[in-house]
């Protein structure tokens, strides 16, 4: 797996360092996100939605269809063992004041039944366990366009439809707020 990480595959596969950086720790200027430290299970099911197509993604569905199965289970591993430390690419940068998204982020908004990310994200976003994953320090950018596509229909839902159902509930104004705040954690 290091090979393909740093060395790419063929010509259907650019090195994925290129893209997720050097340590997976993603780009936040071009909204990369990090892979590095997050669950191997959690990492395989999104190649394996890229592969499928369930998941949406110009970039990555040629990549995760050239990669065989084994390769992308091999992939998964190898990012989750990359260490999580210093891979926040886009900490401490943040255009919006820093609790306007926090509210939601930490306290959810009940009215409309919408949990705290905290919940599920843990504390300031640094994941929790293999299934659910870091938000903390992924490009904001990125973790807007993962809201929008639940939105939209272009990312499965998650386990039991979780992330479709809290997406769905947002309001426009929520979105870009709460990945501002989880991108600068
Ligand atoms: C997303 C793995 C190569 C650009 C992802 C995700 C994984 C992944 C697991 C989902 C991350 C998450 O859900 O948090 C890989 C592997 C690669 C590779 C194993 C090499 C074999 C690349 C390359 C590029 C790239 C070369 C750029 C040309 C992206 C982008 C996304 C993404 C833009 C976000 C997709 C979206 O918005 O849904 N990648 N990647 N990746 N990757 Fe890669
Ligand atoms: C994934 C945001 C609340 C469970 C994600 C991702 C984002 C996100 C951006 C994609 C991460 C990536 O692609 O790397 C949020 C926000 C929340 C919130 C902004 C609050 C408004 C929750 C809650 C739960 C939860 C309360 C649990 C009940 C999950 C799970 C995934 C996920 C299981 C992985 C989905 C998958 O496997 O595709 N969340 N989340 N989230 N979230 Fe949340």
């Amino acid at each position: 797996p290091s090979d393909i990480a740093n060395q790419g595959l063929g010509e259907n596969i650019a090195p994925c360092s290129s893209c997720h950086g050097a340590h997976g720790e993603g780009n936040a200027a071009a909204g990369f996100p990090r892979l590095a430290g997050l669950g191997a299970p959690y990492l395989e099911a999104q190649l394996d939605a890229f592969a499928s197509g369930a998941r949406e993604n110009a970039v990555m569905q040629p990549i995760a269809s050239a990669l065989s199965t084994d390769q992308r289970s091999a992939m998964a591993t190898y990012y989750s063992q990359l260490s999580a430390e210093g891979a926040q690419a886009s900490k401490g940068q943040s255009d919006n004041p820093p609790d306007t998204g926090a509210e939601l982020a930490e306290h959810g908004r009940w009215a409309n039944d919408i949990p705290a990310c905290v919940q599920c994200h843990g504390p300031a976003g640094v994941g929790v366990g293999e299934h659910f994953p870091a938000l903390a320090g992924q490009p904001a950018a990125y973790l807007e366009g993962q809201l929008r596509a639940w939105r939209n229909g272009k990312r499965p839902g998650g386990p039991m439809g979780l992330m479709a159902s809290i997406a769905a509930k947002l309001d426009e104004s929520d979105i870009k707020p709460v990945a501002q705040y989880f991108a600068a954690q």
